[in-house]
């Protein structure tokens, strides 16, 4: 069982998606998948031209020199991928965004119609099973609506299957270790450990996981009323460097 994590925070290493997604890489190598993170704000990741030379004058090969090649050859035989983006204007990462595109070289120059009767590129390669995993700023869960469409029609596109969708609103939270909302977001981050372990033996996440992971950090009004705190002791601090 192999599990490559695509992690398209702008932020890297230091995002609060990373966060997400290194306790469930955790509970994923406990339960002994091999696993494989992909940083893109580490990788160099030009945009799809659509020259479309890797359907009609490269068998199969992009013309872009950058990373991408390497990420597909790290990728390629994983069961399951698992796509992390912090929510940009209600959507994934535009750095997530471009890998997607440039999968465009894993598909075939060929339509046909799937069991729904829609029409998609044929694939001869085996999907991968996919989890999408995401946090945002605001409090509310139904930011998240677009991505969960989405990821739907994504694996539509590449005829896999979604096997877990985690949303974590608060997002600003999960970076905190003091007192109680520290408690709460180690707990949260237990429940992704337990996540991965699900996703590596099952396939799939078991409903206490589920409502665990669905659980708010703290009341979305003590959460407003903080995030106003931070915006402006942080102005009044930058105000002040700017004068002196
Ligand atoms: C360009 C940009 C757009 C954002 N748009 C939204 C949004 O539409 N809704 C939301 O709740 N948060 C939004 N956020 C906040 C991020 O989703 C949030 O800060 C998240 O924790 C960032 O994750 P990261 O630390 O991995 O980058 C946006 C942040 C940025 C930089």
């Amino acid at each position: 069982m192999k599990i490559a994590v695509i992690n398209g925070s702008h932020q890297g290493r230091n995002g609060n998606t990373n966060i997400m997604a290194s306790a469930f890489l955790k509970g994923a190598q406990e339960a002994g998948a091999e696993t494989v993170e992909v940083i893109l704000a580490e990788k160099e990741v030009k945009y799809c031209t659509a020259c479309k030379a890797c359907w009609f004058k490269t068998s199969g090969q992009c013309v872009i020199r950058d990373d991408m090649a390497e990420i597909i050859s790290l990728i390629k035989d994983a069961d399951v991928r698992v796509l992390a983006t912090p929510l940009y204007f209600d959507n994934i990462s535009s750095m997530l965004k471009t890998f997607i595109d440039r999968l465009m070289v894993t598909a075939s120059p060929y339509w046909g119609k799937d069991q729904q009767g829609e029409c998609r590129h044929l694939t001869t390669k085996a999907a991968p099973q996919l989890v999408m995993m995401a946090n945002c700023g605001y409090p509310e869960r139904s930011h998240f609506q677009v991505i969960s469409h989405w990821v739907q029609r994504h694996a539509r596109n590449l005829n896999a299957q979604v096997i877990g969708e985690i949303y974590a609103s608060q997002g600003a939270l999960l970076s905190v270790r003091e007192q109680e909302v520290g408690m709460v977001v180690a707990n949260y981050l237990k429940a992704l450990e337990t996540a991965g372990r699900e996703i590596a033996s099952d396939r799939k996440l078991s409903s206490e996981t589920k409502a665990l992971l669905e659980q708010k950090f703290i009341p979305d009004e003590v959460y407003i009323r903080e995030v106003k705190k931070y915006v402006d002791s942080t102005l009044v601090s930058a105000h002040s460097k700017n004068i002196s």
